[in-house]
């Protein structure tokens, strides 16, 4: 075993930097698991238990925000800590764990002063004036793979690109060679695997607080090949969205762009309970005019599951809440935080396109199960599709007013939902451990939609470690069938992406 624990580097030509020591204590936002790590770090060959399984050859890379230096403003959120990418390259049974930072245009700047330059989640207002110039974007939400780039996304900037076997950023603000109209970029593009095409989009695209919304797609060479833009209804979080082989669909919910609590030194959000939620479907490949509004009432949902058109017909699976999921998002009208009504069912979402009177749409909750951060085998993203997975909450623990909200309760199963047969089937990782997001491998590259693993990280909370856990699908109730074994454990993370060796191998 071969284990480097190293710093980040250091700028050399520092100087300058404060004399006040580096220091994370008394700052209640980072307990545990939620604590930065700070170390980056190369580990070939971790200990593993069980067996990988010989068909698994690939990397699975994630990343979370990760904190450099304590936060400039102390009343900042988890969620505005620098972007961390770990990998891990899985081949022929072993695992070797590589990790660094994503160095952004603010993390370098940060690493020469020292210090915290940016100030607030999303907030120019509060960041150091030697920063004006420099993108705010952390590349701490998103990891994914096309046309032989690694991009880390965040979703108020462009992709960050690094390389995909050494993780060195290759490029700090990636704007597709000039042809990217956005200054944003969603942090969950959309893979149409028979075009091989990327779909994206920004929001605030024409800067902060700005009502435009840009919808692109890329081509399987890279190359930006159609645009559109659109307004939205009321600007505010556009954090996913539906793209089917049809149509692309927003859902825009009353997690509102605050400029007043923003001048005030605030975050970038407040729920406005008052705004009702809004759906919009356009035609994909037209000039995004004919999109339609369908609105609804009050409810949160940030991310698809899955999305299908069946003629005029469109279907979008989101995991959705009645109110506010985010509790260092402030409700603006000082409602208290309600932990009950921020749980997340997987509901559909309908709209009959043929009925020109129609202005709102339906929903169905498809399952009493509660989660988060459902995902789908990605080569499906815009087909019809029967499977889908999400982290969710041990159904045999009852709920715990104490343990607040489901981003901090215990989240310690990987369910499968098979909407063909309405049945679901459960990875239980245990009473001690909390489970991430889970990503989806194929067995092999055109293996049946669903057959697979789902890979994502374990936390061991009496242990304080992190594992790798590599679940069968088929076989979820039966436990991992292999796990690799960090002798650390890792900061929070967000979303991660499964890249094959075959794809690895192409890229060089
Ligand atoms: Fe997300």
């Amino acid at each position: 075993m071969n284990l480097i624990l190293k710093p980040y580097s250091l700028n050399p030509a520092d100087a300058g930097h404060p004399s006040t020591p580096v220091s994370f204590a008394n700052l209640s936002m980072f307990q545990r698991f939620g604590a930065p790590f700070r170390a980056e770090v190369d580990l070939r060959d971790c200990e593993v238990e069980g067996e990988i399984p010989s068909d698994v050859n690939g990397a699975f890379y994630r990343v979370g925000p990760d904190y450099q230096y304590p936060p400039k403003c102390p009343d900042n959120i988890p969620f505005d800590g620098e972007g961390y990418v770990a990998m891990f390259r899985l081949s022929r049974g072993h695992a070797d764990f590589k990790s660094r930072y994503v160095r952004t245009q603010r993390f370098k700047a940060q690493e020469a002063a020292r210090r915290s330059l940016f100030g607030m989640y999303r907030n120019p207002y509060t960041d150091d004036p030697s920063v004006k110039t420099l993108s705010r974007g952390t590349a701490n939400t998103h990891v994914v793979y096309h046309a032989g780039k690694l991009m880390a996304l965040k979703e108020d900037s462009p992709p960050v690109l690094m390389d995909p076997n050494t993780l060195e950023t290759l490029d700090d603000y990636y704007d597709f060679n000039g042809k990217l109209v956005s200054r944003t970029f969603t942090a969950h593009p959309k893979f149409d695997s028979e075009t091989g095409e990327m779909i994206a989009f920004g929001y605030e695209a024409k800067g902060e607080a700005t009502d435009d919304v840009a919808v692109f797609t890329v081509d399987r060479r890279g190359r930006v090949t159609w645009q559109a833009w659109i307004k939205v209804p009321y600007v505010g979080m556009l954090h996913d969205f539906a793209v089917t082989q049809k149509h692309i669909a927003f859902l825009v919910i009353p997690m509102a762009t605050n400029v007043q609590q923003m001048k005030l030194g605030g975050v970038h959000f407040a729920w406005d309970s008052h705004l009702p939620t809004w759906l919009g479907v356009m035609r994909r490949g037209g000039d995004g005019k004919d999109i339609r509004w369908f609105k609804g009432p009050e409810r949160c949902a940030t991310h698809v599951m899955g999305a299908v058109s069946d003629g005029d017909r469109v279907q979008i699976d989101m995991d959705m809440a009645l109110k506010n999921q985010f509790p260092f998002f402030p409700n603006a009208y000082g409602e208290p935080y309600d932990d009950r009504a921020a749980e997340g069912r997987i509901t559909r979402l309908t709209v009959d396109l043929s009925k020109k009177s129609a202005d709102t749409y339906g929903m169905e909750t498809l399952y009493p199960i509660v989660g988060i951060l459902p995902r789908q085998d990605d080569r499906y993203h815009t087909m019809p599709y029967r499977y889908g997975f999400m982290p969710t909450m041990d159904p045999a623990r009852p709920f715990d007013e104490r343990l607040a909200h489901v981003l901090t309760q215990p989240v310690n199963c990987w369910t499968r939902f098979d909407h063909a047969t309405h049945t679901t089937s459960t990875f239980f990782a245990g009473p001690e451990s909390t489970l991430q997001e889970c990503c989806f491998v194929p067995r092999s590259k055109d293996a049946p939609e669903g057959d697979g693993y789902v890979v994502g990280i374990a936390n061991r909370l009496i242990e304080n470690r992190s594992d790798l856990v590599i679940v069968d699908t088929k076989r979820m109730e039966e436990g991992a069938v292999a796990t690799v074994k960090l002798p650390f454990r890792i900061g929070a993370g967000i979303h991660g992406w499964w890249v094959s060796g075959e794809q690895l191998a192409a890229a060089g």
